[in-house]
């Protein structure tokens, strides 16, 4: 098995891994291992069953169940499907920033206890386009000004399923998925709990507001923050292939979909999502 880096940022790709059999622990750690250096890792593969997806993800912890129920695999309950596609050209707006999907974000933040990590299988990708974002918030805590970084330390942010600063809206929920996902707070910067590294944890889609700041003082230093965080050379881009696995760490990055692909062609993904603990 060798561990070969995507890029300077983030990310590392496993090689020589047979996904078609468990895996043993000596495998599994070095997976872990991994994973805590680089944040990501990209298995190839084809694509899993459902049963077998979640099998796999059971090496890296629990698969949770998520929030939102139309997209559970029926046989595989902890496998969402998310289908992305354009089916119309009404459905693809001239200004991608509408396409919720395009907003950086790290999954989960708006439960008290966000899934440490995802797993991401892609099923059917488009032909061009579709790419997936990320950008590593440990270094995008450990290049900020000392000043900023004192400043941060202290603060905490709430969580919200939707807030007015991001331009595309949220999925609409049933009124059991409203129940479960009032508004949560977090510290804006957490320690990671396998690694003890800090990283800034603001989530572009979810953070409405620091908390105990008036608004536009609150608008302001979140704007400075994500303008810092999304610099490109925190970023690494990975372009999709048919049965490309994703495994990466919500407490280290956050991501984001170049909404740009063509219509009518199918991109969709299976995902598990793997418990997590309240972020500190
Ligand atoms: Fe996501």
């Amino acid at each position: 098995m060798q561990i070969e880096p995507l890029s300077e940022a983030l990310g590392a790709e496993v090689r020589g891994l047979d996904l078609s059999r468990p895996l043993m622990a000596a495998e599994v750690e070095a997976v872990r291992e991994a994973f805590f250096d680089h944040h990501l890792l990209c298995f190839r593969a084809a694509p899993l069953n459902p049963g077998d997806f979640v099998r796999l993800g059971r090496h890296f912890g629990t698969p949770k169940m998520q929030l939102l129920r139309f997209q559970r695999d029926d046989a595989a309950p902890e496998v969402n499907v998310l289908e992305s596609t354009y089916k119309s050209p009404e459905d693809k707006p001239d200004d991608l920033r509408m396409v919720r999907l395009s907003g950086w974000h790290t999954d989960d933040s708006y439960f008290a206890t966000p899934a440490k990590a995802t797993m991401l299988q892609g099923l059917d990708i488009p032909s061009a386009g579709g790419h997936t974002k990320f950008a590593n918030m440990h270094k995008a805590y450990e290049t900020l000004p000392d000043a900023t970084r004192a400043r941060l330390d202290g603060l905490r942010a709430v969580h919200a399923y939707d807030t007015p600063r991001a331009p595309g809206r949220a999925k609409t929920r049933t009124a059991e998925e409203a129940v479960e996902t009032p508004d949560v707070v977090h510290p804006l910067v957490r320690t990671h709990d396998d690694t003890g590294r800090r990283a800034i944890y603001f989530n572009p889609n979810r953070t409405d507001r620091v908390d105990g700041l008036a608004r536009g003082e609150s608008d302001a230093l979140l704007d400075a923050l994500y303008d810092h965080m999304t610099g490109s050379d925190l970023q690494y881009h990975h372009e999709w292939r048919v049965g490309d696995i994703l495994l990466w760490d919500n407490r280290s990055l956050v991501h984001a979909v170049n909404t740009d692909y063509p219509v009518g062609e199918v991109r969709r993904h299976q995902r598990i999502l793997l418990e997590g603990g309240a972020p500190v």
